[in-house]
């Protein structure tokens, strides 16, 4: 028997429908497993109606039999953990005989949720527009290699002596340079340690884990969080997250050797949206943008901010496909463009006189580049819920095509609604 594992990447700014495609694909695997980011991901799953959020929990976690893994690249906030296993159990959902948690995981401490609101809110009108959940000074800790570790919840001799200095080192940052409240350590100890009670059994070596299940030939899939564009090396920097978001992470961020994976599906939404500050260059700041944040319920799963929206950009999906080999693209959305008569896709940007046919890596540059669009006529019928390909519109078709020449991918999916079920399979990722 060949087992597949498969990578899902979001290949845009984040929020392109990777729980529902994530959640929908796991009838066909084992293993879940998220590899980077933290609670900062809002990953939407829609099942007889019902929606679930999930920040950490990989979007397997409601299929029962699915083994869960958050990888050791991910940033854990052990409170954060806790509250969305209770939540879920609370709904009849077991999670804590299927949950393993890398024991190799940096910890989230009150003290990085304290510093990136601070932060945030001491550059004004410079300010990233983090989600403020403390990713950023988390990861500034693990590569300073001064941070907690998951693992270290399970010794509280040792868990004590190292939260001391950290406490000690961000404490005398709040105090001195942004002069706002201190955090007591002992109150931080308390917290983590009723928190480890509950985590201790789930910790585990996922690395291990993984590889014997692949020896097994179990499939597994690996699901990316925030997208490409949020990579803190590829993405539009500094107006980025703090971890690889790329096809690359997947490897690193859980321990799972790069030559096991067989595909990278590409999750990519119809339009493009954006949350958070940054350049965007396809943006519609217009009544049309307001339409489609609407009609695609285009406010954040994490915080609720509304989603900036725009045209589809195929010069950052091109990109994309180089930076995440793609081997498919996962389209969604396409129900929200339904009632449009003309759509538009960028493909190549206008610079100071020139034509750039390549996204550029410098973020100066491309706050200056105006998109160029070829238009395409709508189909201005509902495609909400389709299930078959031959069953859309030919304009939809039309349009979907273009974009899959544009980016030299395949599409393998379509989806037409939030629903499991609202799905188009072309090509099965595990088929
Ligand atoms: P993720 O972070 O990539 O998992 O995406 P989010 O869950 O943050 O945002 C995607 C939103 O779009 C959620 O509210 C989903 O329920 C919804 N959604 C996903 N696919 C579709 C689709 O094909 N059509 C519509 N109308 N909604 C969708
Ligand atoms: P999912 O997994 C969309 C954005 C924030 C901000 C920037 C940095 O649901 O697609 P951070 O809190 O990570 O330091 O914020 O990244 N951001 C996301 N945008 N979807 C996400 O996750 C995001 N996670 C972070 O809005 O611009
Ligand atoms: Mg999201």
């Amino acid at each position: 028997m060949y087992s597949k594992n498969i990578i899902i990447i979001g290949t845009q700014w984040g929020d392109e429908g990777k729980g529902k495609i994530v959640d929908m694909l796991t009838d066909h695997v084992q293993g879940v497993v998220r590899f980077q980011g933290g609670n900062n991901a809002g990953h939407t799953l829609v099942i007889d109606g019902h929606k679930t959020v999930l920040r950490l929990l990989p979007s397997g976690v409601l299929r029962d039999n699915v083994h869960c893994f958050i990888g050791n690249g991910v940033v854990v906030s052990p409170s954060a953990l806790v509250n969305e296993i209770t939540d879920l159990e609370k709904n009849g959902v077991s999670v804590s005989d299927r949950l393993h948690l890398s024991q190799s995981c940096s910890v989230i401490l009150p003290y990085h949720v304290a510093l990136d609101q601070t932060r945030e809110n001491s550059r004004n009108s410079k300010a990233i527009g983090t989600t403020g959940r403390g990713i950023g000074p988390a990861y500034e800790d693990k590569v300073a290699r001064r941070g907690i570790r998951v693992v270290d919840l399970l010794h509280p001799e040792r868990l004590a002596e190292r939260l001391q200095k950290v406490a000690h080192h961000h404490n005398f940052m709040l105090e001195h340079y942004y002069q706002v409240e201190t955090i007591p350590y002992e109150a931080v100890l308390e917290e983590l340690l009723h928190s480890a009670d509950i985590l201790k059994p789930m910790v585990a070596d996922v690395s291990a884990i993984l590889s014997e299940l692949n020896q097994k030939n179990a499939n597994l899939l690996f699901e990316g969080a925030q997208g490409t564009y949020l990579d803190v090396d590829h993405g539009t920097y500094p107006f980025v997250t703090s971890s690889n978001t790329t096809a690359g992470a997947a490897s690193a961020g859980s321990g799972f050797g790069p030559l096991n994976f067989n595909h990278v599906l590409g999750i990519t939404k119809t339009y493009v949206t954006r949350v958070g500050a940054g350049p965007f260059p396809t943006e519609l700041k217009d009544a049309l943008g307001a339409y489609i944040a609407t009609k695609g319920h285009e406010f954040g799963s994490v915080t609720g901010r509304p989603r900036r929206c725009g045209w589809f950009d195929a010069v950052m999906m091109r990109r994309s496909a180089q930076l995440n080999s793609l081997t498919g693209l996962c389209m969604t959305k396409l129900d929200v463009l339904d009632e449009l008569k003309t759509l538009r896709i960028c493909t190549g940007y206008k610079h100071r006189g020139e034509t750039l046919t390549i996204f550029p890596a410098d973020t100066e540059i491309l706050c200056e580049c105006q998109p160029i669009y070829e238009d395409h006529p709508g189909w201005q019928t509902s495609t909400f819920g389709i299930q078959t390909y031959e069953d859309l519109p030919k304009n939809a078709r039309a349009y979907l095509e273009r974009i899959s020449e544009l980016v030299e991918v395949p599409i393998s999916i379509v989806s037409t609604g939030p629903g499991r079920e609202d799905t188009i399979i072309i090509s099965h990722p595990f088929g």
